[in-house]
């Protein structure tokens, strides 16, 4: 059973205010022509928009909670044809097809707990890709401020939805509790810093095209934030 199962419910309030994103990964998807592979897909925050814009999803997440509201997502949108939703892990996505693109948004490679897990997880978005296809993803690093004033408080993120993170510095592992209505999980992210996922990404066989610092493409100027552009190569 996943985390996110007891939260399935609360994901879309909870994440309301994360709309950054979604034109950046519809973008990308427009531009790989597709299909597209969504690691993580979650509720469908961006693959309903990407499904709308006329691309094909094959949407993977482990939860199946997450999945049935994404399935209900689609369906109201009118998009369920062109989103193929699969129950499975990321780092061994259910996923025979080779497509131009495959996308992990909004810090889903964070779950991963170890080098051991991301060159996994890297390795196999590998073999998804088309040659010269690329993977996007995004990622996190906390600031020293962000961790000062968040550690060890209930904070309430979004009305009604109360969130705590507990940073432990020496580990890198964010343990973060989320309550609200409708349930209540809590959940580890593991961060590396820039410098480390580009050296995975290297080790997994990628070249980074690009690193920006968000998703309106600045340049990464040390920010909490990074955006990443990874290229199969050619052969
Ligand atoms: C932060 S949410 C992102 C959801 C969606 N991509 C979005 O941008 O709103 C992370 C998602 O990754 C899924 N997830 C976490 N670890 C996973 C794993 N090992 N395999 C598959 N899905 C996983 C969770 O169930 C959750 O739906």
């Amino acid at each position: 059973m996943s985390s996110y199962d007891a939260i399935a419910a609360l994901y879309d309030p909870w994440s309301r205010s994360v709309t950054e994103d979604v034109d950046f990964y519809v973008a990308q998807a427009r531009k790989s022509g597709g299909p597209v592979v969504e690691l993580g897909v979650g509720t469908g925050r961006i693959a309903v928009p990407v499904a709308r814009a006329g691309v094909h999803v094959i949407g993977i997440d482990d939860s199946e909670g997450m999945l049935a509201l994404c399935k209900a997502r689609a369906e109201e949108a009118g998009v369920a044809e062109r989103l193929d939703l699969r129950l499975g892990d990321l780092r061994r996505p259910p996923v025979l097809e080779r497509v131009p693109l495959v996308t992990c948004p909004f810090r889903a490679l964070l779950h991963l707990g170890s080098d051991g897990e991301r060159l996994e997880a890297l390795r196999a978005v590998y073999l998804v890709l088309q040659p010269r296809g690329r993977f996007v993803f995004d990622v996190f690093a906390p600031s020293m401020q962000d961790v000062e004033e968040t550690n060890g408080r209930w904070l309430e993120r979004e009305p009604g939805i109360w969130e705590r993170a507990d940073w432990d510095l020496q580990r890198r592992v964010l343990t973060l509790a989320v309550r609200g209505e409708s349930g209540e999980t809590a959940m580890q992210l593991s961060w590396r810093s820039p410098e480390e996922w580009r050296a995975l990404l290297e080790r997994a066989g990628f070249e980074v095209e690009a690193m920006y610092g968000w998703f309106d493409l600045r340049p990464y100027d040390g920010g909490e934030d990074t955006v990443w552009i990874a290229r199969r190569p050619a052969v």
